[in-house]
Protein backbone atom coordinates (compact mmCIF):
# COMPACT_ATOMS: atom_id res chain seq x y z
CA UNK A 1 0.00 0.00 0.00
CA UNK A 2 2.70 2.78 -1.30
CA UNK A 3 -0.13 5.48 -0.32
CA UNK A 4 -0.45 5.01 2.95
CA UNK A 5 3.00 4.61 3.83
CA UNK A 6 3.82 8.15 1.98
CA UNK A 7 1.31 9.65 4.40
CA UNK A 8 2.89 7.86 7.48
CA UNK A 9 6.17 9.25 6.77
CA UNK A 10 4.98 12.85 6.20
CA UNK A 11 2.85 13.08 8.92
CA UNK A 12 5.94 11.63 10.93
CA UNK A 13 8.10 14.42 9.75
CA UNK A 14 5.74 17.08 10.88
CA UNK A 15 5.63 16.35 14.55
CA UNK A 16 8.39 18.13 16.80
CA UNK A 17 9.30 15.21 19.47
CA UNK A 18 12.55 17.09 20.54
CA UNK A 19 14.20 19.83 22.63
CA UNK A 20 16.93 21.94 23.37
CA UNK A 21 17.12 23.06 26.95
CA UNK A 22 20.44 25.50 27.19
CA UNK A 23 21.92 25.41 30.56
CA UNK A 24 25.40 26.06 30.15
CA UNK A 25 25.71 29.94 30.76
CA UNK A 26 28.19 31.84 33.34
CA UNK A 27 25.33 33.27 34.79
CA UNK A 28 27.02 36.35 35.99
CA UNK A 29 24.53 38.34 37.07
CA UNK A 30 24.02 35.31 40.58
CA UNK A 31 27.42 35.22 41.20
CA UNK A 32 28.83 34.06 43.61
CA UNK A 33 25.87 31.64 43.94
CA UNK A 34 26.50 30.70 40.16
CA UNK A 35 29.73 29.80 41.02
CA UNK A 36 29.56 26.11 41.46
CA UNK A 37 25.77 25.62 40.97
CA UNK A 38 24.35 26.84 37.91
CA UNK A 39 21.83 29.30 37.89
CA UNK A 40 19.22 26.64 36.14
CA UNK A 41 19.50 24.60 39.54
CA UNK A 42 18.15 28.14 41.97
CA UNK A 43 15.08 26.98 43.91
CA UNK A 44 11.79 28.56 42.72
CA UNK A 45 9.51 27.87 46.08
CA UNK A 46 10.85 24.05 46.62
CA UNK A 47 12.17 22.87 43.01
CA UNK A 48 14.86 24.07 40.71
CA UNK A 49 13.98 26.22 37.61
CA UNK A 50 14.70 23.74 35.14
CA UNK A 51 12.29 21.48 36.57
CA UNK A 52 9.32 23.92 35.19
CA UNK A 53 11.08 24.52 32.05
CA UNK A 54 11.94 20.50 31.07
CA UNK A 55 7.90 19.94 32.74
CA UNK A 56 6.78 22.67 29.90
CA UNK A 57 8.62 20.47 26.83
CA UNK A 58 7.33 17.49 28.27
CA UNK A 59 3.49 18.64 28.61
CA UNK A 60 3.79 19.77 25.06
CA UNK A 61 4.35 15.99 24.11
CA UNK A 62 8.13 16.66 23.96
CA UNK A 63 9.92 12.70 24.22
CA UNK A 64 13.83 13.72 23.62
CA UNK A 65 15.14 16.60 25.66
CA UNK A 66 19.01 17.46 24.83
CA UNK A 67 20.18 19.71 28.27
CA UNK A 68 23.00 21.91 27.16
CA UNK A 69 25.32 22.14 30.50
CA UNK A 70 28.27 23.58 31.95
CA UNK A 71 29.63 23.63 34.90
CA UNK A 72 27.87 22.06 37.55
CA UNK A 73 26.32 19.70 34.90
CA UNK A 74 26.24 16.69 37.20
CA UNK A 75 23.49 19.07 39.65
CA UNK A 76 21.37 19.23 36.82
CA UNK A 77 21.99 15.17 35.45
CA UNK A 78 21.32 13.84 39.27
CA UNK A 79 18.25 15.62 39.87
CA UNK A 80 16.63 13.79 36.89
CA UNK A 81 17.70 10.81 38.06
CA UNK A 82 16.20 8.57 40.42
CA UNK A 83 16.85 8.64 44.00
CA UNK A 84 15.08 5.88 45.84
CA UNK A 85 16.26 7.15 49.69
CA UNK A 86 14.84 10.94 48.30
CA UNK A 87 11.88 9.57 46.81
CA UNK A 88 10.85 7.37 49.65
CA UNK A 89 10.86 10.37 51.82
CA UNK A 90 9.19 12.36 49.48
CA UNK A 91 6.30 9.89 49.80
CA UNK A 92 6.48 9.21 53.38
CA UNK A 93 6.04 12.81 53.58
CA UNK A 94 2.58 13.28 51.33
CA UNK A 95 4.30 15.07 49.23
CA UNK A 96 2.78 13.13 46.38
CA UNK A 97 2.26 15.99 44.14
CA UNK A 98 5.90 17.03 43.65
CA UNK A 99 6.66 13.00 43.27
CA UNK A 100 4.67 12.83 40.80
CA UNK A 101 5.70 15.54 38.82
CA UNK A 102 9.20 14.02 38.81
CA UNK A 103 8.09 10.48 38.41
CA UNK A 104 5.87 11.53 35.06
CA UNK A 105 9.05 13.64 33.50
CA UNK A 106 10.86 10.62 33.76
CA UNK A 107 8.45 8.37 32.36
CA UNK A 108 7.45 10.30 29.86
CA UNK A 109 10.83 12.28 28.49
CA UNK A 110 14.69 10.73 27.90
CA UNK A 111 16.45 13.10 28.75
CA UNK A 112 20.15 13.41 27.56
CA UNK A 113 23.14 16.04 28.90
CA UNK A 114 25.44 17.40 26.65
CA UNK A 115 28.15 19.93 28.17
CA UNK A 116 29.00 23.11 26.24
CA UNK A 117 32.67 23.37 26.87
CA UNK A 118 32.78 27.15 27.02
CA UNK A 119 29.90 29.32 27.07
CA UNK A 120 30.47 31.08 23.53
CA UNK A 121 26.74 32.31 23.58
CA UNK A 122 23.18 30.93 23.24
CA UNK A 123 23.38 30.42 19.33
CA UNK A 124 26.64 28.29 20.54
CA UNK A 125 24.57 26.04 22.80
CA UNK A 126 21.22 25.34 20.66
CA UNK A 127 23.88 24.42 17.98
CA UNK A 128 25.94 21.71 20.39
CA UNK A 129 22.74 19.59 20.35
CA UNK A 130 22.79 19.27 16.51
CA UNK A 131 24.00 15.58 16.57
CA UNK A 132 21.13 14.51 18.28
CA UNK A 133 18.43 16.60 17.10
CA UNK A 134 19.38 15.44 13.66
CA UNK A 135 17.18 16.28 11.05
CA UNK A 136 14.28 17.07 12.81
CA UNK A 137 12.40 20.33 13.84
CA UNK A 138 12.55 21.22 17.47
CA UNK A 139 11.74 23.07 20.32
CA UNK A 140 14.13 25.41 22.07
CA UNK A 141 13.32 26.61 25.59
CA UNK A 142 15.66 28.52 28.04
CA UNK A 143 16.35 27.30 30.95
CA UNK A 144 16.12 30.17 33.10
CA UNK A 145 13.06 31.25 31.86
CA UNK A 146 9.33 29.78 33.01
CA UNK A 147 6.43 30.33 31.80
CA UNK A 148 3.25 29.76 33.25
CA UNK A 149 -0.59 29.08 32.03
CA UNK A 150 -3.35 30.18 34.00
CA UNK A 151 -6.90 29.59 33.16
CA UNK A 152 -6.18 25.96 32.14
CA UNK A 153 -4.08 28.21 28.55
CA UNK A 154 -1.68 25.86 27.08
CA UNK A 155 1.97 26.66 27.33
CA UNK A 156 3.82 28.41 24.90
CA UNK A 157 5.68 25.73 24.05
CA UNK A 158 2.51 23.65 23.32
CA UNK A 159 1.39 26.22 20.67
CA UNK A 160 4.55 26.42 19.17
CA UNK A 161 4.89 22.84 18.56
CA UNK A 162 1.03 22.72 17.23
CA UNK A 163 1.35 25.29 14.80
CA UNK A 164 4.93 24.07 13.75
CA UNK A 165 2.93 21.02 12.88
CA UNK A 166 0.32 22.62 11.08
CA UNK A 167 2.78 25.17 9.29
CA UNK A 168 5.93 23.83 9.03
CA UNK A 169 7.22 27.37 9.97
CA UNK A 170 9.77 28.23 12.48
CA UNK A 171 8.36 30.33 15.05
CA UNK A 172 9.02 31.96 18.07
CA UNK A 173 7.07 33.46 21.06
CA UNK A 174 7.05 37.15 21.82
CA UNK A 175 5.58 39.52 24.60
CA UNK A 176 5.03 43.51 24.21
CA UNK A 177 7.95 45.67 26.33
CA UNK A 178 7.87 48.88 27.65
CA UNK A 179 9.85 51.43 25.56
CA UNK A 180 12.62 51.00 28.60
CA UNK A 181 12.86 47.34 28.16
CA UNK A 182 13.60 47.25 24.85
CA UNK A 183 17.72 47.18 24.92
CA UNK A 184 17.60 44.35 27.42
CA UNK A 185 15.71 41.98 24.73
CA UNK A 186 15.74 40.25 20.92
CA UNK A 187 13.24 42.93 18.94
CA UNK A 188 11.45 41.27 16.67
CA UNK A 189 9.53 43.71 13.78
CA UNK A 190 6.31 41.74 12.73
CA UNK A 191 3.83 41.96 10.06
CA UNK A 192 1.59 43.09 12.69
CA UNK A 193 -1.35 44.35 10.14
CA UNK A 194 -1.40 40.76 8.21
CA UNK A 195 -2.54 39.19 11.82
CA UNK A 196 -3.16 35.53 10.55
CA UNK A 197 -4.83 33.23 13.09
CA UNK A 198 -4.33 29.48 13.64
CA UNK A 199 -7.17 26.99 15.32
CA UNK A 200 -6.08 24.44 17.06
CA UNK A 201 -9.78 23.21 18.47
CA UNK A 202 -13.61 24.69 18.64
CA UNK A 203 -12.52 26.87 21.53
CA UNK A 204 -8.56 27.71 21.26
CA UNK A 205 -6.46 29.57 18.17
CA UNK A 206 -3.88 31.87 18.05
CA UNK A 207 -2.92 34.49 16.15
CA UNK A 208 1.02 35.12 14.79
CA UNK A 209 2.73 37.30 12.58
CA UNK A 210 5.38 36.95 10.10
CA UNK A 211 8.56 37.98 11.50
CA UNK A 212 10.48 40.14 9.12
CA UNK A 213 13.56 41.31 11.00
CA UNK A 214 15.32 41.04 14.33
CA UNK A 215 17.51 42.75 16.37
CA UNK A 216 19.96 41.62 19.23
CA UNK A 217 18.94 44.25 22.22
CA UNK A 218 18.72 47.47 19.97
CA UNK A 219 18.42 51.00 21.14
CA UNK A 220 14.49 51.85 21.33
CA UNK A 221 15.41 54.76 18.67
CA UNK A 222 16.62 51.80 16.66
CA UNK A 223 13.14 50.66 16.25
CA UNK A 224 9.98 51.21 16.58
CA UNK A 225 8.73 47.70 18.01
CA UNK A 226 8.07 46.80 21.35
CA UNK A 227 7.74 42.43 20.62
CA UNK A 228 10.58 41.03 22.58
CA UNK A 229 11.60 37.31 21.87
CA UNK A 230 10.40 35.72 24.78
CA UNK A 231 12.72 32.21 25.21
CA UNK A 232 10.55 30.09 23.50
CA UNK A 233 10.72 28.75 19.87
CA UNK A 234 10.86 26.08 17.27
CA UNK A 235 12.76 25.76 14.57
CA UNK A 236 13.08 23.73 11.62
CA UNK A 237 16.72 22.46 11.24
CA UNK A 238 17.81 24.76 8.22
CA UNK A 239 18.84 26.67 11.75
CA UNK A 240 21.82 24.22 11.88
CA UNK A 241 23.47 24.93 8.79
CA UNK A 242 22.71 28.98 9.28
CA UNK A 243 24.36 28.16 13.11
CA UNK A 244 27.51 26.93 12.17
CA UNK A 245 29.11 29.58 10.33
CA UNK A 246 27.30 31.61 12.59
CA UNK A 247 30.16 34.46 14.05
CA UNK A 248 30.17 36.32 17.06
CA UNK A 249 28.95 39.42 17.17
CA UNK A 250 27.49 41.10 20.53
CA UNK A 251 29.55 40.87 23.72
CA UNK A 252 31.41 38.59 21.23
CA UNK A 253 28.76 35.55 21.77
CA UNK A 254 27.29 33.76 18.84
CA UNK A 255 23.80 34.94 19.33
CA UNK A 256 20.92 33.05 18.80
CA UNK A 257 18.89 36.30 17.16
CA UNK A 258 21.55 36.69 14.49
CA UNK A 259 20.97 32.94 13.08
CA UNK A 260 16.90 33.47 13.28
CA UNK A 261 17.30 36.81 11.21
CA UNK A 262 19.34 35.14 8.49
CA UNK A 263 16.75 31.81 8.63
CA UNK A 264 14.36 35.15 7.41
CA UNK A 265 16.03 35.69 4.75
CA UNK A 266 15.15 32.36 3.24
CA UNK A 267 11.99 30.83 4.89
CA UNK A 268 9.33 31.71 6.65
CA UNK A 269 9.48 32.43 10.44
CA UNK A 270 6.54 33.60 12.34
CA UNK A 271 5.68 35.15 16.18
CA UNK A 272 3.31 34.38 18.67
CA UNK A 273 2.04 36.79 20.89
CA UNK A 274 2.75 34.61 24.12
CA UNK A 275 -0.31 33.79 26.68
CA UNK A 276 0.07 33.49 30.23
CA UNK A 277 2.68 34.58 32.10
CA UNK A 278 6.76 35.17 31.08
CA UNK A 279 9.16 35.06 34.46
CA UNK A 280 12.63 35.62 33.84
CA UNK A 281 13.86 34.07 36.60
CA UNK A 282 17.86 34.03 35.49
CA UNK A 283 17.63 37.78 36.45
CA UNK A 284 17.68 38.81 40.37
CA UNK A 285 14.57 40.68 39.99
CA UNK A 286 12.72 38.08 37.98
CA UNK A 287 14.04 35.56 39.98
CA UNK A 288 12.36 37.04 43.42
CA UNK A 289 8.96 38.07 42.00
CA UNK A 290 9.03 34.28 40.47
CA UNK A 291 9.74 33.08 43.79
CA UNK A 292 6.66 35.35 45.43
CA UNK A 293 4.12 34.58 42.96
CA UNK A 294 4.83 30.44 42.78
CA UNK A 295 4.60 30.92 46.88
CA UNK A 296 1.47 33.00 46.70
CA UNK A 297 0.08 30.11 44.41
CA UNK A 298 1.44 27.29 46.49
CA UNK A 299 -1.79 26.20 48.74
CA UNK A 300 0.66 25.85 51.96
CA UNK A 301 2.08 29.17 51.83
CA UNK A 302 -0.88 31.38 50.61
CA UNK A 303 -2.28 32.56 53.90
CA UNK A 304 0.77 33.48 55.60
CA UNK A 305 3.11 34.63 53.02
CA UNK A 306 -0.09 37.27 51.85
CA UNK A 307 -0.17 38.76 55.39
CA UNK A 308 3.43 39.12 55.22
CA UNK A 309 3.29 40.82 51.87
CA UNK A 310 0.08 43.32 53.19
CA UNK A 311 2.01 44.30 56.41
CA UNK A 312 5.35 44.72 54.85
CA UNK A 313 3.87 46.98 52.09
CA UNK A 314 1.87 49.02 54.88
CA UNK A 315 5.40 49.17 56.51
CA UNK A 316 7.29 50.59 52.97
CA UNK A 317 4.59 52.90 52.69
CA UNK A 318 4.64 53.95 55.69
CA UNK A 319 8.49 54.53 55.15
CA UNK A 320 9.16 52.52 58.63
CA UNK A 321 10.87 49.21 56.53
CA UNK A 322 14.38 49.35 57.49
P1 LIG B 1 21.65 34.30 29.48
O1 LIG B 1 22.37 35.28 28.68
O2 LIG B 1 20.47 34.72 30.28
O3 LIG B 1 22.59 33.50 30.48
O4 LIG B 1 21.27 33.09 28.54
P2 LIG B 1 23.98 33.84 31.10
O5 LIG B 1 24.96 34.20 30.06
O6 LIG B 1 24.31 32.67 31.97
O7 LIG B 1 23.59 35.09 32.01
P3 LIG B 1 24.46 36.19 32.74
O8 LIG B 1 24.17 37.45 31.98
O9 LIG B 1 25.90 35.78 32.73
O10 LIG B 1 23.90 36.25 34.14
C1 LIG B 1 19.97 32.52 28.40
C2 LIG B 1 20.03 31.00 28.54
O11 LIG B 1 20.99 30.44 27.64
C3 LIG B 1 21.96 29.66 28.33
C4 LIG B 1 21.89 30.15 29.77
O12 LIG B 1 22.28 29.11 30.67
C5 LIG B 1 20.45 30.56 29.95
O13 LIG B 1 19.63 29.49 30.34
N1 LIG B 1 23.28 29.84 27.69
C6 LIG B 1 23.76 31.09 27.43
C7 LIG B 1 24.02 28.72 27.36
O14 LIG B 1 23.58 27.56 27.59
N2 LIG B 1 25.26 28.88 26.80
C8 LIG B 1 25.77 30.10 26.54
O15 LIG B 1 26.90 30.17 26.00
C9 LIG B 1 25.00 31.25 26.85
Amino acid sequence: MPHFKTFEILKAMKKVRKAVIPAAGLGTRFLPATKSVPKEMLTIVDAPIIFYVVEEAVKAGIEDIVLIAGRGKHAIEDFFDTSYEVEDKLSKDGKIDILNRLARIRDMANIISIRQKQALGLGHAVYSGRRIIGDEPFAVLLGDEITVNLDNQSSATEDLVRAFEQTEQSSLSVMKVAEDQVSKYGIAEVDEPNKQTLSFSSHHSVDFFRVKKLLEKPQPTETSSRWAITGRYVFDPKIFNILENQKPTKNNEIQLTDAIQELTRHNVVNSYPLQGQRYDAGDKLGYLISNIEFALRNKELTSELSAYLKALAQQIEKGSFK
